[in-house]
């Protein structure tokens, strides 16, 4: 029976992917019904938290980005109203969770990745932009496509994902050149697909990042997504190819480690918020500066 309206700002939106519906480190004071927006109706209710800190409160949004339910297909999910409603509670940042399939074999199933770079493989069905609409033209920069130091801060928690519960030791990989593909979808790839994506570079592929990171840079927040190895696609000659089965299996165990490490992430937040969620990262205006319709 918690309020369901909220007044004060909030610093920290996360989204949570498959598996992960609910963050059970954070202590909720508040569950905003799902919220509409010009851009259609949130995914789910936002559950807002309360993460007390020594000196300060840190506020937390929690969106899950298929549903409560998982009812959203990636291609459905109305990610425009779920970024916009990130932004108009004043986050100063998004964290946001996703199961990937691996397309290394260093990169192990229940590994975790913090990609710096995307591969476009959508098929032009999502809307990518706020400035699809007639009359304002805008091009945001998007050349990194994710906080650089929003990335650093979070690989300094890689100690949690050796989990004692864990059957497995589970890795943190952090680099500058860690691609992710964004898939289409529903179908997972066929096998001369995920051997093509590895060629092109990528590390690990799903269906969610865009466009929910093209939407937080046109609304100036640092975004880093946190990858979650559940598979290893169909690229593996010998192995059979991934099934939803496959990726379920490491469910459990992800969510397990994406609640340590977001735990871990809001607790040190609430002790002293990261520089680059004090300046905006470099992204302040960048919106604005990035309008190229001319004035009347
Ligand atoms: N999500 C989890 N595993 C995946 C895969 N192999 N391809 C696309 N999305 C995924």
């Amino acid at each position: 029976n918690l309020p369901n309206h909220f007044d004060g700002d909030v610093d920290l939106g996360i989204i949570g992917g498959t598996g992960l519906y609910k963050l059970d480190c954070l202590e909720e004071i508040a569950v905003l019904p799902e919220m509409v927006t010009p851009w259609g109706i949130t995914s789910s209710p936002i559950t807002i938290s309360r993460v007390t800190g020594d000196r300060n409160h840190l506020h937390v949004a929690f969106i899950a980005r298929h549903g409560l339910h998982h009812e959203f297909p990636p291609s459905k999910v109305p990610f425009r109203a779920n970024i916009a409603a990130l932004k108009h509670l004043h986050c100063k940042a998004v964290l946001s969770f996703s199961a990937v399939g691996s397309l290394q074999s260093y990169i192990k199933p229940r590994d975790f990745i913090l990609p710096q770079q995307i591969i476009d493989r959508t098929k032009g069905i999502r809307d990518h932009s706020y400035f699809n609409d007639e009359g304002l033209v805008g091009h945001v920069m998007f050349g990194d496509p994710f906080s650089r130091s929003f990335a650093d801060y979070i690989s300094q928690f890689h100690d949690v994902l050796q989990n004692p519960d864990s059957p497995l030791p589970c890795l943190l990989h952090h680099d500058r050149e860690l691609t992710v593909v964004c898939m289409e979808g529903p179908q997972f790839s066929t096998r001369a697909e995920s051997r093509m994506y590895k060629l092109l570079g990528g590390h690990v592929i799903n269906m969610s990042v865009l466009p929910e990171a093209k939407l937080a840079r046109e609304c100036e927040m640092p975004y880093q997504m946190v990858c979650m190895s559940t598979d290893y696609d169909a690229w593996m000659e010998h192995e059979e190819p991934v099934t939803v089965e496959s990726v379920l299996g490491h469910l459990g165990n992800n969510s397990r480690n994406a609640n340590a490490l977001a735990s871990k992430i809001v607790q040190d937040m609430a002790k002293q918020l990261p520089e680059f969620m004090k300046t905006g990262d470099g992204l302040r205006n960048s919106a604005k500066f990035s309008i190229s319709t001319r004035p009347e």
